[in-house]
């Protein structure tokens, strides 16, 4: 044997060494302190869902593109296979079959929001499968266990601040549809490709602010690199959101190429409102017209009448609109940050709304505590069998978004992970010790607001506040709940609750 054989011998045996140990990190670690996402229990939960025996069979791609707002064009990451005009789709009880190829340079996972779905599908990397390497495929398979407004999202760093979303709508045949069309609406804040990539974004903000955070600039929010200074809306109580977003969209459009949604004047629309925006809360609403709120998170309401609804990040509101006649402003304002998101609803002639339309305000902006669960989806009433508490910390200044006094580390996702087993009434209560509001989603599980309130997966937490859940423990496996403002919980404002064996 000569020496250079042996050294190549040498290296290959290094190389095969070091794979082998980066996919041992990459594969989730198991804790027998906890039911894995492949436990006997996870499929004995998945056998006591619905089947029809219909699979939706779909094909879905994460990859580069470029797109284009109204002239301007962004090098970006998205979906082909899917989006807000081409949801995926099916029926309560189908099983859906998305064969998934990971086309971008890093990799990454598809995490469908909202869904109790079994857990091994939820798409956490670390948690329940090994992240999807670029160029992998990956084929994601569960029963549609509810019907609503869902959409999803990679669970990786910052991608979901680019262009990878999209819609998921489950319908429920047994649904008397006291509507004529429905229009799916996807709200977004932009930045990626234009002023800076959302991983710039999210290095600039963990530098911290050094105690500019709560300046005040006269009411009028002030750029600093990709950082907004001063953005401040009461309906979030003080800071509204930090990150400058240059564009504002509905269904991928700015409010100078808007969506046109044309239909005939008294015709009951269906609006199904996402905000997939990344740290952006919307006060939604169209011109001229009520909003009759039915559901939220998937799940219905007991009617509402509103002017507006404010929707933070994660969040969804189905609404119907009786149609006007002539065309209409269909308006997303994003709070505190002094700009908008626009389409339009045309039902005959008229004028398009003039630049700077805004939402009128003549009554109080609804939010999900003015809302209550319809009697089919209440809760039972039920003496909670376990509590936990999470209590949200950190600032701007450190940018050290915690829960529990712990920032999550992917790496780890289970050390601090809050136990409970199946069976239990969980309820759940979540102080907010910050100075500012948190979307907070729980994942598998949709839980109930107090006090008759709305089920709901993704609840807003102004500063200084609490908020009550309760939640029944029927989906086993490992799951997060995390801050839905992207860039807190990138840098840690998340936990994971596991349920014992
Ligand atoms: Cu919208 Cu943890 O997700
Ligand atoms: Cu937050």
């Amino acid at each position: 044997m000569n020496a250079s054989l042996n050294r190549r011998q040498f290296f290959a045996a290094g190389t095969l060494t070091l794979a082998a140990l980066g996919l041992a990190a990459c594969t989730p670690r198991q804790n027998s302190a906890f039911l894995a996402p492949t436990a006997d229990a996870v499929d004995a939960a998945e056998a006591r869902r619905l089947t029809t025996g219909v699979t939706i069979d779909r094909a879905l791609t994460a990859e580069p593109v470029t797109l284009d707002f109204g002239g301007q064009t962004a090098k970006t990451w998205g979906y082909r296979g899917a989006s807000a005009t081409e949801p995926i789709r099916g029926n309560v009880g189908d099983l859906l079959r998305v064969t998934f190829t990971n086309d971008l340079p890093d990799p990454t996972t598809v995490h469908w929001h909202g869904l109790a779905l079994r857990n091994d599908m939820d798409g956490v990397p670390g948690l329940t499968q090994p992240a999807i390497a670029a160029g992998d495929t990956f084929t994601y398979e569960f029963a549609l266990p509810h019907a609503g407004t869902y959409w999803f999202h990679p669970h990786v760093g910052t991608q979901l601040d680019r262009g990878l979303y999209a819609p998921l709508i489950i319908d429920d045949p047994q649904e008397r549809a006291d509507y004529d069309r429905e229009w799916i609406i996807v709200l977004d804040d932009w930045l990626d490709g234009i002023t800076a990539t959302p991983d710039q974004v999210f290095a600039e903000l963990s530098r911290g602010m050094g105690g500019m955070g709560g300046m005040d600039h006269g009411g009028m929010p002030m750029r600093m690199g990709n950082t907004l200074m001063g953005a401040t809306s009461d309906l979030l109580g003080g800071d509204a959101g930090d990150v400058y977003y240059p564009l504002y969209l509905i269904n991928g459009r700015p409010g100078i190429d808007p969506e046109t949604f044309t239909a005939k004047p008294g015709e009951r629309i269906r609006l199904r409102i996402i905000n997939a925006g990344g740290d952006t809360a919307f006060r939604f609403g169209v011109t001229e017209h009520q909003l009759t709120l039915t559901h939220t998170d998937g799940y219905p309401v007991e009617p509402h009448e509103a002017e507006s609804i404010v929707i933070g990040m994660g969040e969804r509101y189905d609404a119907i609109v009786t149609a006007g006649d002539g065309v209409f402003a269909v308006i997303a304002e994003a709070l505190g940050k002094g700009d908008q998101a626009l389409a339009i609803l045309s039902t005959g002639v008229g004028t398009l709304p003039a630049a700077g339309t805004s939402l009128p305000q003549t009554r109080t902006p609804t939010i999900a505590a003015d809302l209550q669960a319809t009697g089919t989806v209440a809760l039972p009433f039920k003496r909670a069998d376990r509590t936990l508490s999470l209590e949200l910390s950190g600032s701007m200044e450190q940018y050290d978004w915690a829960i529990n006094g712990t920032r999550m580390d992917m790496e780890e996702p289970l050390r601090d992970a809050l136990a409970i087993a199946e069976g239990e009434r969980v309820a759940l209560t979540i102080t907010n010790s910050t100075t500012m509001w948190h979307p907070m989603h729980l994942h598998g599980h949709t839980y109930q607001h107090p006090d008759g309130g709305p089920r709901k997966d993704t609840s807003i937490i102004l500063p200084g506040q609490a908020l009550r859940l309760e939640f029944d423990a029927d989906n086993p496996g490992q799951w997060l709940t995390h801050c839905h403002n992207l860039y807190h919980g990138e840098a840690g404002m998340m936990a994971s609750i596991a349920y014992q064996p």
